[in-house]
Order: structure tokens, then sequence, then C-alpha cells
């Protein structure tokens, strides 16, 4: 068959992650200003059938089988109910539908989960970085934790699970959380997962001394709960690396028997896993980007709206991806892209 998206680094994407919309209702301080930002004017983005013609041309020709719809945050596009039952609708070169996914504050979600679950999501992956609602509105700006508990509620219980939650820990704000934000992950049947807070914020006061890394929150966990990490190959295609949760008995060790679930931790920044990436990224403005952190785009929607052909999209994002950056070195002084930022804000790209 024809080739999938490779590139020069010998890595393969099969994941394809779609933003659809740079809009966004929080404004967490480590994304968006509180003001917000120069929003894509609509003539600029896709329509839902530009972004339903390119997502069937990276499913039928270009070997995708994962598709996660990210932001900004999704919810806000009214189609994304219809993009989703189309990409669903779509068949892999062998014949299996690809996975859909949501990654998305969860406001609103309640309203829209089973909706969402009919049209054939599989998975709901959620933000959320504490449980106390004064912390919450210091965050994201905005005081809507109820609406965000309920959205994870309908999301688990339409079947979109299992539900991940993605909590960053921010120092001096909610770093001591993590032990309780765990409770309440294993009592509701969330998979929790810590993620580094990576140099993406508006005005760049990202500081790696600052930052909560994957030890110190693995260190807070383990005062309260026993950890025993998952084999690492079991990481596959997903950045976190799981531990099973078990409590600990009066001794201090951890109780036998069942696990009461996983955490994992998203350690982009001191453990990044860049070698190991197979994501593709489409932004709402229909750019392909070969990376987070990369400095290149390439105009899909040019192409689109010039009446290219299938193949010719194919090809344009063949190429594209072949000169996709080894890795983003935020951690690495010795890395080309050290301390460098990425050319538009998270929200624009993707998460
Ligand atoms: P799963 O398959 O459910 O594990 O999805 P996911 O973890 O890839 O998706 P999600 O959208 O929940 O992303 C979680 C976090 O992973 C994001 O907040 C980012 O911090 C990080 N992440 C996602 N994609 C990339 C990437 O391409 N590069 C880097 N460095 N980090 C990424
Ligand atoms: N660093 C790490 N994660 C971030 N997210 C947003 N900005 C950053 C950042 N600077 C996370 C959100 C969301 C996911 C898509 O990206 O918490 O869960
Ligand atoms: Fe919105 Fe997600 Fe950015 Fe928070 S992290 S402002 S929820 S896009």
């Amino acid at each position: 068959s024809a080739p999938g998206l490779l590139d020069k680094h010998g890595r393969t994407a099969t994941d394809l992650r779609v933003s659809l919309t740079d809009r966004c209702n929080l404004r967490c301080t480590y994304c968006m200003p509180p003001e917000g930002l120069d929003w894509t004017p609509a003539s600029q983005l896709l329509s839902d059938d530009e972004v339903v013609r390119l997502i069937t041309v990276a499913v039928e020709h270009l070997g995708v089988d994962e598709v996660r719809f990210t932001g900004g945050e999704p919810l806000l596009r009214k189609g994304l109910e219809r993009i989703v039952a189309a990409t669903s609708a779509l068949r892999t070169a062998d014949g299996r539908a690809p996975e859909t996914s949501l990654t998305t504050n969860a406001l609103g979600l309640e309203r829209r989960a089973a909706a969402l679950a009919s049209a054939g999501l599989t998975r709901v992956n959620a933000s959320l970085d504490t449980l106390r609602a004064e912390r919450f509105a210091q965050i994201t700006h905005r005081d809507r934790l109820g609406d965000v508990l309920a959205g994870l509620r309908a999301a688990a219980d339409a079947g979109l699970g299992p539900v991940k939650v993605n909590a960053v820990l921010l120092r001096g704000v909610n770093d001591d959380e993590a032990p309780d934000l765990l409770e309440w992950a294993l009592h509701e049947g969330y998979q929790l997962r810590f993620i580094e807070q990576m140099p993406l914020d508006p005005h760049g006061a990202w500081d790696r001394s600052q930052m909560v890394d994957a030890a110190e929150v693995l260190a807070s966990l383990a005062a309260r709960f026993g950890l025993q990490p998952e084999p690492s190959s079991v990481r596959g295609s997903s950045p976190a690396e799981l531990w099973h949760v078990r409590r600990l008995d009066s001794s201090g060790a951890p109780s036998d028997g069942e696990a009461l679930g996983t955490v994992g931790v998203i350690a982009s920044v001191t453990r990044p896993f860049c070698a190991d990436c197979d994501r593709t990224r489409l932004t709402a403005d229909g750019q392909v980007r070969e990376c987070l952190f990369g400095s290149r785009e390439h105009d899909l929607r040019a192409l689109l709206r010039s009446g290219a052909t299938d193949e010719q999209v194919a090809d344009a994002w063949r190429g594209a991806m072949w000169g996709k950056v080894a890795g983003h070195g935020s951690d690495d002084p010795a890395a080309v892209g050290f301390g460098q930022r990425p050319t538009r804000p998270m929200s624009a790209i993707g998460g």
C-alpha cells in the first residue's frame, strides 16, 4: 500500500490530533491570557466538510488509525458531533474504524456526552487541575468547577471511558493536591495523569526551576499510596507512564490484592517521549504541524481550496511530516530546540 507519514528519524505518525477551534471558555494560566487571544477569523477556519475531507485523506491514504479532537476547546465547535460521526464511519486500509477521542475541559459535556457517544466517539480525556473551587477559579479565571465535574460524570456514564483526567501542578497554587486528586479519581473510576508543565504559557514565564516534575509528584503520592510501575512496554502510543496504586497498610507497605487503579505521569520535559512520537497535527485553520514545538507549518487549506485531489493532499502531508524535528529539547541545553517556544500558543496547536 502507499507509504504513510514517515519521517527521516524513522518514526511513523498514525495518531492525528485535530484542533477544531483556537477558542476556549476557560483561561488556564499556563495556556491563555485572561483577555483571550486574537481568535482566527471564520474565513480562515476549515469548514466541517473540509475537516472531514482532510481526516478522510489521513485515514484512507496515510495510515492514520487514531483521531483525537482538541482545541482550544473542541466542544465550542457546533459541528463536533457531525465531524465525529463522519470520522467514525471511515475505514482504514485494513478495514477498521479509526479510534476517535476528545481532549476537552468538559464544560458542556454534560449535555453532549450521550450524543457524542452515539456519533461513535470512543474516549474522552479531560483537564482538571484542582478539586477546590477557589483554586479552580484562580487557575482558569472562571468559576465552573461544578460543570466540569458533571461533564466528567456524564462522559463516564455515556461509556466514553476509561475517562482520563489531565492535571498540571503549579508551584504554590495546587502543588500540594496530588494525593487528594488521586483519592478522588480512584473513587470516581477515572485515570488521573499528572502532566509536567511545558513552556507553552502565553507570557513566556515558564521556568524550569519552578516546574513540578514527575519525580516530585511521585514522591508526594508515595506518602499516601503504594505505587508499582507498570512494565514500560505498556506505554505504547500514550505519552503517560503508569503506576498501579494500592493502599499502604499500618506498617507503611503496599497492601496485597487488587490495585485500586492506575495513575500516570506525562513527563514531557524530564523524560521526553519525542523518540517514540507517533503524532501528526492539524490546526483549526488547516495547517499541518509535524510537532507541538515545530517551527514550520504546511498549508493544506490553500491546497484544498485550490482544488487539489486527495492524492495531492496526501503527498503534501507526507512531505510535511518527512521534515519533522527530532524532538523539542526543552530540558536539554545541548538540543537544538532548547528554550525554544512554539510559534503559536498551545490552544492554536491543539494540546
Ligand atoms: P492518550 O492516548 O489517551 O494517552 O492521549 P494523550 O495523552 O496523548 O492525549 P491528551 O490530549 O490527553 O494529552 C495529554 C498531554 O500530553 C498534553 O497535555 C500534552 O502535555 C502531552 N502531549 C500531547 N501530545 C504531545 C506531543 O506531541 N508532544 C509533547 N511533548 N507532549 C504532548
Ligand atoms: N504544559 C503542559 N500541559 C498543558 N496543557 C495545556 N497547556 C499546557 C502546558 N503549558 C494541557 C491541558 C490539557 C492538555 C491538552 O494540555 O491541561 O489537559
Ligand atoms: Fe482552555 Fe485547555 Fe487552554 Fe485551559 S488548557 S485555557 S481549558 S485550551
